[in-house]
């Protein structure tokens, strides 16, 4: 991998040497505008950490911190069959979980495309479209009928106040949605009443955010996680605090709810620092954000979540190459133009390209926005890409130092979900070394590791649904004081 800067001019002319100057010097200006040093890390971090308690208090903060009425750990005993769907940036999942016993589980399932519009569509067009992909699902999984409603766990992966398990109020629509209707309502009476216009025998039991399933289900297989993070379409993270720490529940809480009970937290950390005190914003991010359907929202998510990413590229390029016209000379540049064309898979793919001579990328110009490549234009945009994603994995990891330092975790697993840790080329590694560069950890091995999480929207739907079932059968709350 090539690096620009001053630690590593051998390189540049190694490698840039057929690259016209001046465009050598906006790759400079580029690096130093989107390279998020150790110290800024640290920053960041400790900034984190004082929303990360601001948000638990009753005057709250930028950070929703959102207790989910999750009031148990998994215990890896949990049993039965269990429905979960997870409506997520650009699918519908359904699953048919079933819960072992003994920290294990089976799925079966199938995955609906979102239609094309489905972000902004009207309320009902959304529900009864979750409503037919569960019934064709319920048909084909139980082709003889059910003796008793199915209990369901959605994973409803945005924003939303819940005062119980069952319920969830939507703040406010974030990756790109923006459907009437459903801001400031509860989503679970809406999806009920498409499953009952349908006739589908199943019961939402528990409403779910992303990252508290992918908590629940790390934690059901793995005692050392300790949070549970998406980085994907969008980015936030759960983990559990202890309720007698929570001040924005004083008084709220029934008396079976012991001071030192557990209650997942999902933090809607995607919104951290949207009074932009600490974060290290770009004209690109500001624009992004001044143009989006939520402006001022999510200020953290929208510097370093798949479904920004290619988007800021563009941005750049179309800087490069229309206002400076260093780039893409004498081409047209219409495609270039439309918001939103490149989706996360193409500064993927431009990382990922292994010729010498970047043809995957030439490739991809060509057939995504019709533009001819030159072989050092190509040098830039890959250079470019990189910046980008680095960026994006560093700051990423600011929630989980955060969330380690609030809680004392010397030692953690952080499970983490998502497209972009999944897919994006050196996502991994540049994350890694960003949680090192905050902790100046001096053992040989990371005591702070982000692994792969077990799948939170289906086994950790169904873990929750089922740990619900149990509390309601021993007459436990599940919900604040009513
Ligand atoms: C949503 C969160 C979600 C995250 C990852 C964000 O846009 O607000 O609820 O957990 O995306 O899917």
């Amino acid at each position: 991998m090539v690096h620009l800067g001053p630690k590593a001019p051998q390189h540049r002319k190694g490698s840039f040497f057929d690259v016209p100057e001046v465009l050598v010097h906006e790759l400079h200006k580029l690096e130093s505008l989107l390279t998020v040093s150790a110290g800024t890390l640290k920053k960041i971090t400790d900034h984190f950490i004082t929303e990360l308690e601001k948000g638990l208090t009753k005057q709250g903060g930028n950070i929703p911190m959102i207790p989910t009425w999750v009031l148990d750990f998994p215990t890896g005993k949990e049993k039965g069959d269990y429905l979960a769907i997870d409506l997520g940036g650009t699918n519908l999942r359904v699953v048919l979980v079933k819960l072992g016993g003994n920290h294990d589980f089976d799925t079966t399932q199938s995955k609906y495309a979102l239609p094309e519009g489905m972000r902004t569509a009207k309320k009902e067009v959304l529900w009864d479209f979750i409503a037919e992909c569960l019934k064709k699902f319920v048909e084909e999984e139980f082709p003889e009928g059910c003796t008793a409603p199915l209990p369901l766990g959605f994973t409803f992966s945005y924003p939303a106040t819940q005062h119980s398990i069952n319920n969830g109020i939507l703040q406010r629509w974030t990756k790109g949605f923006d459907i009437e209707g459903v801001e400031g309502h509860d989503v679970v009476p809406q999806l009920q009443a498409s499953i009952e216009k349908f006739g589908v025998p199943i019961n939402v039991v528990a409403l779910i955010n992303d990252t508290t399933g992918t908590l629940v289900a790390s934690m059901y297989t793995d005692p050392e996680a300790k949070m549970g993070l998406i980085f994907g379409t969008g980015c936030n993270g759960a983990y559990y605090d202890v309720v007698k720490d929570i001040p924005k529940l004083e008084g709220k809480l029934e008396s079976d709810v012991s001071p030192d009970s557990p209650m997942a937290i999902n933090c809607e950390y995607g919104a951290f620092d949207n009074e932009h005190l600490v974060l290290p914003r770009t004209k690109y991010d500001i624009q992004i954000d001044k143009e989006s359907p939520r402006p001022g929202q999510q200020s953290f998510e929208k510097m370093i979540s798949g479904y920004y990413l290619g988007e800021v590229l563009r941005l750049i390029l179309l800087e490069l190459a229309s206002e400076r016209q260093l780039i893409f000379k004498n081409q047209d540049l219409t495609k270039l133009n439309k918001p939103f064309i490149l989706d996360t898979s193409f500064p993927s793919k431009i990382e990922e390209d292994p010729f010498e001579n970047l043809s995957d990328v030439e490739e991809l110009f060509n057939s995504v926005l019709q533009i001819q490549t030159t072989a050092p234009e190509r040098k830039i945009i890959r250079r470019i890409a990189e910046l980008i994603g680095e960026r994006s994995a560093r700051l990423s990891i600011c929630g989980i130092a955060a969330i380690c330092k609030k809680r004392g975790y010397k030692t953690a697993h952080a499970a983490a979900d998502g497209s972009v840790y999944n897919k994006y080329p050196g996502f991994k590694e540049r994350a890694a070394k960003g949680l090192r560069d905050i902790f100046d950890w001096e053992t040989e091995e990371d005591p702070i590791i982000i692994v792969a999480a077990e799948d939170g929207s289906g086994a950790g739907a169904a873990i929750i649904a089922a740990l619900t079932e149990k509390r309601l059968r021993e007459g436990k709350s599940v919900g604040v004081k009513v």
